[in-house]
């Protein structure tokens, strides 16, 4: 297809835990999960953090730890080019708490599940930055009470900028799932959104989820499978041409 009006058509990005794979950092499901060894009931639910809040902040310091030390991939630097060369808007939407995608230049990241680097006060409800370890009876900066908690969307709490979301998916004209096992809503349902308003769907998964609201499914590492993907859109760009 020729793009010789300039007309290119938005792409919306929703990544998962399989795009950190490569940087070291466990995926939720499969062998190795981060839950191994604990129950999501245990730290990331509510009711789990009221009745140990000390053991969920120290699961997510020891989180925190890692992620801080882990550094962008492949797949990671492939989006961020693709964010910065490609002539119409590329949104980014990430399950993940880590800042990878932040690291390797991307942004606007809209992280649905919440950051790592941050908590919220459950008593005045603001989120501040937490860059260094957190215990359980840190005062709020803004308001003095201990009351904050990670600022992570918890299993039963709505995700961030749901809005936007829906947005990004009526006017975007090409979806890419990125190493996500599409199980967790409401993040599952992006791609039906997507498909319903007449984009195109892609998959980047080392398993593909044979779900068929992909139009295409990409089998392999999205370290190794983004990089020439992002390379063929962008080559096309160069000659004025749309890929999709
Ligand atoms: P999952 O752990 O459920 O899925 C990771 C996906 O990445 C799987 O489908 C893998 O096959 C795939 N994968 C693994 N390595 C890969 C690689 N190198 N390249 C491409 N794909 C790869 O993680 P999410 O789908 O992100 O929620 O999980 C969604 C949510 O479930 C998380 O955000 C978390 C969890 O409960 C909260 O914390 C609220």
């Amino acid at each position: 297809m020729c793009a010789a009006d300039g007309v290119f058509p938005e792409i919306a990005v929703l990544t998962g835990a399989g795009i950190s794979a490569e940087s070291g950092l466990a995926t939720f499901r499969g062998a190795g999960g981060l839950w191994n060894g604990r129950r999501v009931e245990d730290v990331a639910t509510i009711e789990g953090f009221k009745k140990d809040p000390d053991t969920v902040w120290r699961f997510y310091n020891s989180l925190k730890k890692e992620t801080v030390a882990a550094l962008p991939n492949d797949a990671h630097k492939a989006l961020s080019r693709l964010q910065k060369a490609y002539p119409a808007k590329v949104s980014i939407f990430t399950q993940n708490v880590d800042l990878l995608h932040e690291k390797a230049g991307t942004q606007n990241v809209y992280h649905i599940h919440g950051r790592i680097d941050r908590a919220l006060c459950m008593n005045c409800m603001r989120s501040n930055p937490s860059e260094s370890e957190i215990t359980f009876d840190a005062p709020c900066p803004f308001c003095g009470k201990p009351a904050l908690k990670p600022d992570i969307v918890f299993f039963g709490e709505v995700p961030y900028y749901l809005d936007l979301v829906q947005q990004k998916l009526s006017s975007c004209g090409v979806f890419i799932a990125v190493g996500t096992s599409g199980v967790v809503c409401p993040a599952a349902s992006f791609v039906f959104t997507a498909k319903e308003n007449g984009a195109k769907t892609f998959e980047f998964n080392t398993e593909p989820s044979g779900n068929p609201a992909f139009d295409t499914a990409v089998t392999g590492k999205a370290g190794e499978t983004l990089p020439p993907f992002v390379d063929k859109i962008l080559s096309a760009v160069e000659r004025q041409e749309n890929l999709f």
